[in-house]
């Protein structure tokens, strides 16, 4: 059997993307393997959000032209945003890779892979389709976590960021296909489901008749076996008091949100077309605490986004005070071709991002440990989801515990720095899980690049 490696970087929406090329490859007669030295074909699930991204894939595929040197059989494939983005350029830049394909092209990737190895001709396919459910993927692995794609594409426009270029229009797959693939899931032992869109709270307005993420809870609610439902990333313009309240009535949802706020200065939130003002957020995570008691929060915030001066700065770390995050993704604003602010002519040197960037973080970790404190002395559920990525000796003498399987390739690192402490433990609340991003890590050296879960 041919030998594929899949190399995974980025969202957890590229991770679900990984998961289906892994299984439609599978259906050719492909088989995963952990290492590029036995692989007949390498693929590169690529991240295109900020530029550190798009270099790591870069270096990763000038050290694969070497490995094509000894093995000239090999085919080298390119997926994902850098695809979708750069399209021809990527092959001109790395003349070893074969193949590049966008999102649209994943559900032909064995047709692709064959015409590759036919011809041996380059093969390039960005362009658009229609949007269709892959429900193929790896064979089952006694996972009990999973992602499920609701929803591609975002129309929102923030003017940093690439995914409305790389990912294209919002369309939600249908409530019947959603739930019919968490079902299988299900059956095949998954306990805690994660839905996957890049604004998933628009989940459904494209649909006819139109529906929305809240119903959508209640129907995966109804899925027997399943125990915890999470959804990522909601988009403060779109939270809606309905679904506020789901997630204090639906049962198995986790009480949890991962709300991004990117900064807390109402100058720079304009000039990111967020659509929200720094009171209006404050209202929300009012009305969050105030609906569900407890709730956990994280956040994603940049730094040095164009014309950030150093007072819209400190309105971001105080927004970190006053919301008290669990958990605070930093990223350093990046230039992105295509995007407004790439061309907007205050850009912030990158020895005061860097600054703001430890600044932050210091903010965060702080605010973080005072909530993990308050966790204290508390007894806790917890979902033991597998073996520490970063301290694999943890936990090592507990009879279940195995190394991760190789063929559950992992993500790769493109991630901002993370405040905040991931926590072995998961709240419960009158009966009910509240997680509290249970993890792998244990705490972090401050500032850190983390190369996990960031949500999508
Ligand atoms: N769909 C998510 C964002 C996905 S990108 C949302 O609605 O917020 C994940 C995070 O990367 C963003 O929240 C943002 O904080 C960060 N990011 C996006 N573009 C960036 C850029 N050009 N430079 C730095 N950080 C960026
Ligand atoms: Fe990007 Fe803003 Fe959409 S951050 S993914 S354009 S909501």
């Amino acid at each position: 059997m041919p030998k594929l490696h899949l190399i995974t970087y980025g969202c957890q929406m590229n991770e679900y993307d990984s998961e289906r090329v892994a299984g439609l490859l599978r259906d050719e007669r492909y088989e995963l393997t952990a290492t590029p030295q036995d692989a007949d074909l390498i693929l590169l699930n690529t991240c295109a959000i900020r530029e550190k991204c798009e270099d790591k894939v870069f270096s990763r595929l000038g050290e694969l032209k070497h490995l094509k040197r000894e093995r000239p059989h090999v085919l080298i494939g390119v997926m994902g945003c850098m695809a979708q983005l750069w399209q021809g350029k990527i092959q001109e830049r790395a003349p070893s890779v074969d193949l590049v394909f966008g999102s649209a092209a994943v559900s032909r990737v064995g047709e692709l892979v064959a015409r590759a190895r036919a011809t041996g001709a380059p093969v390039l396919e960005t362009g658009e389709a229609p949007l269709v459910k892959i429900t193929a993927r790896p064979e089952a692995v006694g996972q009990l976590k999973a992602f499920v794609t609701v929803m591609e594409g975002c129309e929102k426009g923030c003017t940093f960021c690439v995914v409305p270029v790389t990912r294209g229009r919002e369309r939600s797959h249908s409530p019947a296909s959603i739930v019919a693939e968490v079902r299988e899931l299900a059956a095949a032992g998954v306990r805690e489901v994660t839905l996957l869109g890049q604004t998933v709270n628009a989940y459904g307005r494209d649909l006819a008749p139109a529906t929305d993420l809240a119903a959508l809870l209640e129907l995966v609610d109804e899925v027997e076996g399943i125990e915890r439902i999470r959804f990522t990333t909601s988009n403060p313009y779109n939270l809606t008091p309905r679904l506020i309240r789901a997630i204090r009535d639906v049962p198995k949802v986790v009480e949890y949100l991962h709300l991004p706020l990117q900064s807390g200065s109402d100058r720079v939130l304009a000039r990111m077309h967020r659509g929200y003002t720094r009171a209006r957020y404050l209202e929300l995570i009012a009305e969050l605490e105030e609906t569900v008691p407890g709730i956990a929060l994280s956040t994603d915030l940049i730094v040095g986004f164009p014309g950030e001066e150093e007072g819209d700065f400190e309105q971001t770390a105080d927004m970190v005070e006053r919301v008290g995050y669990d958990n605070v993704f930093v990223f350093r604003y990046s230039r992105r071709p295509g995007t407004p602010a790439a061309t907007m002519l205050d850009q912030v040197p990158e020895e005061i991002k860097a600054q703001r960037n430890s600044r932050l973080l210091e903010v965060a970790t702080r605010v973080g440990a005072a909530r993990s404190r308050a966790l204290e002395g508390r007894v806790l559920p917890i979902l033991v989801d597998g073996v520490s990525r970063k301290n694999p000796r943890a936990g090592a003498d507990h009879p279940g515990a195995a190394p991760q399987p190789a063929r559950r390739a992992r993500r790769r690192g493109c991630r901002g720095a993370r405040a905040g402490h991931r926590r072995g433990v998961a709240a419960a609340q009158g009966g009910r899980h509240v997680s509290r991003n249970e993890g792998e890590a244990a705490r972090p050296r401050s500032p850190v690049e983390h190369a996990h879960h960031h949500p999508a």
